[in-house]
């Protein structure tokens, strides 16, 4: 069977793709399901999609699991959420010789749950020297909190005297955001037809392209992946150029 996967430019495939895991609410609707399972349904999603990823050559996947307007939502799914974080975590430690990716959280910590936070910090240390994909799972993050810290931070560095506010440079803004350390991303892809960012890398997104897939997430499949890229790949970048 043909695949979108042979129409990919390998020359030219986005080293780092962000994505907006939009409609597990509306998925379980239609199913008369409660949206726990949609979110179950969607987590499951991330698993092939991030496995997909990795087998192309993709260097970093950052994924939006919670916002920090999610906490708006019930108790009773925000805990749904929550444990499929524990048992995505958990599940990975088990078989972490296998596994070949690398994890890391964006986000601010300090607001998840203890055992959370410490399972986190395991899972980031295990996986610290893994070959493949890097994924970011951004958790209880908002691109605005994500450039206030940013902003505290730098501004602490004014108040101790080792920085002037005049040699503030755009390099040392992104540095001191939760993805300072990898590439902005060059495709932003959200699921669901829904066309907004929702406070996501709103510093990162300058020069992405974007992509609204119809699908919802948790029926957004690999092949779904690679026609997305195809789709980025036929477009112009011209950042700003002519
Ligand atoms: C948006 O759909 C999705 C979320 C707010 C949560 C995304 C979470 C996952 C995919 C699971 C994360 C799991 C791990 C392991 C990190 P929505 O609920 O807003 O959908 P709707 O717009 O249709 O209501």
């Amino acid at each position: 069977m043909s695949s979108l996967k042979d129409e990919i430019d390998m020359q030219n495939l986005p080293v780092h793709i962000a994505i907006i895991m939009d409609g597990n609410g509306r998925w379980a609707k239609k199913r008369f399901l409660p949206r726990k399972l949609g979110h179950k349904a969607g987590a499951d999603t991330l698993e092939d999609i991030t496995k997909a990823a990795d087998k192309l050559g993709v260097k970093h996947l950052t994924v939006y699991a919670f916002s920090t307007e999610n906490w708006k939502r019930s108790d009773e799914e925000v805990k749904g959420i929550m444990d499929l974080l524990r048992n995505y975590l958990d599940r990975y430690v088990a078989k972490a010789d296998k596994e070949d990716i690398k994890i890391d959280i964006i986000g601010e910590r300090s607001r998840l749950d203890q055992d959370i936070q410490e399972k986190i910090k395991l899972i980031e240390s295990i996986s610290a020297e893994k070959p493949g994909l890097n994924l970011h799972i951004a958790l209880n993050y908002g691109g605005r909190d994500d450039l206030l810290r940013g902003f505290k931070k730098i501004a602490g560095r004014i108040e101790d005297g080792s920085l002037r506010a005049e040699d503030i440079t755009e390099e040392m803004i992104s540095e001191n955001l939760d993805t300072g350390f990898y590439p902005d991303p060059e495709l932003v892809i959200r699921t669901s037809g829904e066309e907004r960012i929702s406070n996501f890398m709103l510093w990162q997104i300058a020069y992405s392209e974007f992509v609204f897939n119809s699908k919802l997430w948790p029926d957004y499949t690999e092949e779904d992946l690679y026609g997305d890229i195809c789709y980025y790949q036929n477009r112009d970048r011209r950042f700003g150029g002519r």
